[in-house]
């Protein structure tokens, strides 16, 4: 079995192949997605989120990082393992770029990291590049850049922020990006993005004429809890489509769990040695 690489990913656009990209955090999911054929998996910072209940991912670290990829890695045969650069690690300094994406891909075992931004962030981005180190870009709404926008808001909606992010795209491609992911942005614009560069536009919230889609595998999964203190499961982003609703699931065998070993029922005598 061939193992997918950047390389491989930046000629499906050539090839007109739309690129299906989940996140993964651990082994068991990593398996699933690798054994489906999805071609790029991306362990993305959103594990602080979606897997260890933080506000936003900006307290996510190098070595949580490391330490997903690292089980994501050891499940994977097949797909291609993209690993984020969390917040910190790339902005202060283009030597503390290059140090980390280096620990990403030796201690984590990534085959490539992922950046949030455009034009500021490009001088990182050619650095790790010359490293020999594949780079996925990232703009439009860049969660890392959540204080600075108020929250988390559709970007590039006026003519002059919408020539911004086709500018930070074509500079993203010079430095030398294998794909491009373009998050929370008018359709018709992610579509003039597209067909401004020649590396693949992967879209979350992007619409239709990205050459792949990503989505979130917890929120794809219907595996999102109330938050603190509520009943109410959290309202989901428009972008996103639910393919299975697994927390209801979960919740039941659970409450079925306690129930049975409450009444007796479990362990019966087949679970017995
Ligand atoms: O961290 C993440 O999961 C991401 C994707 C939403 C693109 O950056």
């Amino acid at each position: 079995m061939k193992r997918i690489t950047a390389p491989d990913i930046t000629a499906m656009k050539r090839g007109k192949m739309k690129i299906a990209v989940l996140t993964a955090y651990n082994f068991h999911i990593a398996k699933i997605l690798d054994l489906a054929g999805i071609p790029v998996i991306l362990v993305g910072d959103s594990a602080g989120m979606v897997e260890a209940g933080m506000d936003t991912t900006l307290q996510v670290t190098v070595d949580e990082v490391i330490y997903h990829t690292r089980s994501v890695v050891r499940a994977v045969r097949r797909s291609l393992v993209v690993a984020d650069m969390p917040f910190g690690s790339y902005q202060v300094s283009v030597v503390e770029a290059k140090k980390n994406a280096v620990r990403l891909v030796k201690e984590g075992g990534a085959q490539a990291v992922k950046v949030e931004g455009g034009k500021k962030t490009c001088e990182a981005v050619k650095a790790v590049v010359d490293l020999d180190i594949p780079v996925m870009g990232h703009i439009g709404l860049t969660p890392q850049s959540v204080h600075k926008f108020g929250g988390y808001k559709v970007q590039g909606k006026g003519r002059a922020e919408a020539k911004d992010i086709i500018r930070d795209a074509r500079l993203l491609e010079k430095a030398g990006a294998f794909a491009i992911v373009l998050e929370c942005i008018p359709a018709a614009l992610a579509r003039e993005v597209t067909k401004a560069v020649s590396v693949p536009t992967i879209g979350i919230g992007a619409g239709p004429y990205c050459d792949g889609q990503v989505l979130v595998i917890n929120d794809m999964l219907g595996l999102n809890a109330p938050a603190d203190g509520s009943e109410q499961r959290p309202a989901m982003p428009r972008f996103v489509k639910k393919y299975a609703d697994l927390y209801p699931v979960m919740t039941k065998a659970v409450c079925e769990f306690k129930e049975e070993v409450e009444s007796g029922k479990f362990p019966s005598k087949e679970h017995c040695y």
